[in-house]
């Protein structure tokens, strides 16, 4: 037995052994020659790693093949023996098909800087949030009835009788909630990380778009139950197109299609409502096409970050803060499911009895407070648009050489006041129209705007000014 077992052993495991070790050797020995083969095309070039480092770090554009080639590990050592090796070879012929090699490109092998924290799973969450409530959209469709006579009822239908209608509506209103908590998350990394910065301005640009056409998809889905809050948060939003001059007032009875919030809104309300997700799916699709032709920026804000692909890397740590998600995101829908809602809106809409305070959904609130606290109606409402708006010139206005406020230290006090001041705002929109509310309202609005106006520019001319000079000195 044991000398049959050493025989098996000798001449056929053994060898066996060898031939594989020897095979990722020569793996390993073709690496390094494809490196030095890198190297050499990298000296040849005449940049040195190092100039190539001050130079990205400023933001010059660099394309995503320039990477690959320029950082050798990643086209040949750990990235592809990570995620080529597991794979058969008839998979990894598969894969060179016209639509799967799109898949593989941008979502298995796609190159990802290597130092990525849970700050940049916001945008995929962002992408499931849009999934969850397209389904859930979907499903309430079949069930909803956009008349004034019944749109009420058909959703305490949809609640009480609709086997399981009750779970699909609390998801798909939680869902806007969770919608919004992730974007705004989103934004704020991209203002801190300075994503927007070159070369990525229109990757911003299109984000800011879909953050628009989600605004207003929000808006028209709260209208559809048609309670008390629906019907007159209709009438207060509407009726500020009235401010445009000359046309406003025509302008709101075409957006009404009549002479108040009537059945004909309701009905293109739902229409809108109902196709605004799938614009801002392919607002998405561009979003990610703009982001995959630099790629992603990362909390170094450097430009020759070492890669890696995204499968199985990011993959997983985007599945990890899905899972918390899910979990703040259930614990929402079953535990405190009316609890980021307002109980007025479980009234029957009633054009001839306005609710004692309007006030729209906590999303909106930051806006809703910069609209009340100018007291011309037209700047409310420019102010109100513009505060929003605003967020497009960012890009265009921040002069600053360091994208990541890591190491920016004036712009990051002054972008840490603004997450306060954010939050200021969101609080006094639901507070009562008293003097100190007001009052307070107007310092913050001021603080939302001088930051965008005046602090991002100045405090990035600043830091410039004193690197310039610290280099200089060194010199
Ligand atoms: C439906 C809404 C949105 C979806 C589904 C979405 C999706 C994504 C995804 C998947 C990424 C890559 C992963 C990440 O960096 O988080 C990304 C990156 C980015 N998004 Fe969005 N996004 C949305 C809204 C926005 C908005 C409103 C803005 C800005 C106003 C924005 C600006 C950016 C920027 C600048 C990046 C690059 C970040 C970096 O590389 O550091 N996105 N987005």
């Amino acid at each position: 037995m044991t000398n049959s077992f050493n025989h098996l052993f000798k001449n056929k495991i053994l060898p066996n052994i060898r031939v594989f070790l020897t095979e990722i050797y020569s793996n390993l020995l073709s690496t390094q020659r494809k490196m030095s083969f890198f190297d050499n095309f990298f000296n040849d070039t005449g940049v040195s790693k190092s100039s190539q480092k001050s130079r990205t770090f400023i933001g010059k554009v660099t394309p995503i093949y320039q990477k690959f080639v320029i950082n050798p590990e990643v086209s040949n050592g750990i990235s592809y023996a990570g995620i080529l090796l597991p794979f058969s070879l008839k998979f990894r012929r598969l894969v060179k098909r016209p639509i799967l090699s799109f898949f593989a490109n941008h979502i298995i092998n796609y190159p990802t800087p290597i130092n990525l924290t849970y700050a940049w799973s916001f945008g995929f969450l962002a992408g499931i949030s849009l999934l969850i409530q397209i389904f859930t959209g979907l499903v309430l469709s079949m069930h909803y009835s956009p008349n004034i006579d019944l749109a009420f009822s058909s959703v305490e239908h949809i609640m009480r009788n609709v086997n399981y209608g009750w779970w699909f509506r609390y998801t798909h209103a939680n869902g806007a909630s969770m919608f919004f908590i992730v974007v705004y998350a989103h934004i704020l990394r991209g203002l801190y990380y300075g994503s927007y910065m070159a070369p990525r301005q229109l990757l911003w640009c299109s984000g800011v778009v879909i953050l628009l056409l989600m605004m207003a998809t929000a808006f028209m889905g709260y209208v559809l139950p048609w309670g008390q809050m629906s019907f007159w948060g209709a009438t207060v939003i509407t009726k500020m197109f009235s401010v445009i001059p000359f046309v406003g007032e025509r302008i709101v009875e075409w957006l009404w299609g009549g002479f108040t919030v009537n059945g004909a809104t309701l009905k293109r309300f739902y229409t809108m409502h109902f196709v605004l997700p799938f614009v801002i799916a392919g607002f998405v699709l561009l979003h990610l096409a703009l982001l995959h032709k630099d790629g992603s920026n990362n909390p170094l804000g450097v430009d020759d970050a070492e890669m890696i692909p995204f499968y199985p890397y990011y993959f997983l740590k985007d599945i990890h803060a899905l899972f918390v998600y899910l979990l703040i995101f259930s614990t929402l829908v079953h535990f405190y499911p009316n609890y980021l809602g307002h109980p007025v809106n479980y009234i029957p809409a009633d054009s001839m009895r306005t609710p004692a305070h309007i006030v729209p959904e906590w999303y909106f609130l930051p806006y809703y407070a910069i609209l009340r606290s100018i007291p011309d109606k037209v700047g409310g409402v420019v102010c109100m648009f513009g505060s929003i708006l605003i967020l497009f010139t960012v890009p265009y206005t921040n002069f600053s050489m360091i994208r990541s406020a890591h190491f920016r230290p004036i712009y990051k006090v002054f972008f840490w006041i603004f997450v306060a001041d954010f939050f200021l705002l969101m609080w006094i929109g639901q507070m009562p129209m008293r003097n100190s509310y007001i009052l307070l309202g107007r310092y913050a609005t001021a603080y939302y705007f001088i930051f965008f106006i005046f602090l991002i520019p100045v405090s990035g001319y600043i830091e410039t000014l004193l690197l310039t000079h610290k280099i200089e000195n060194k010199n």
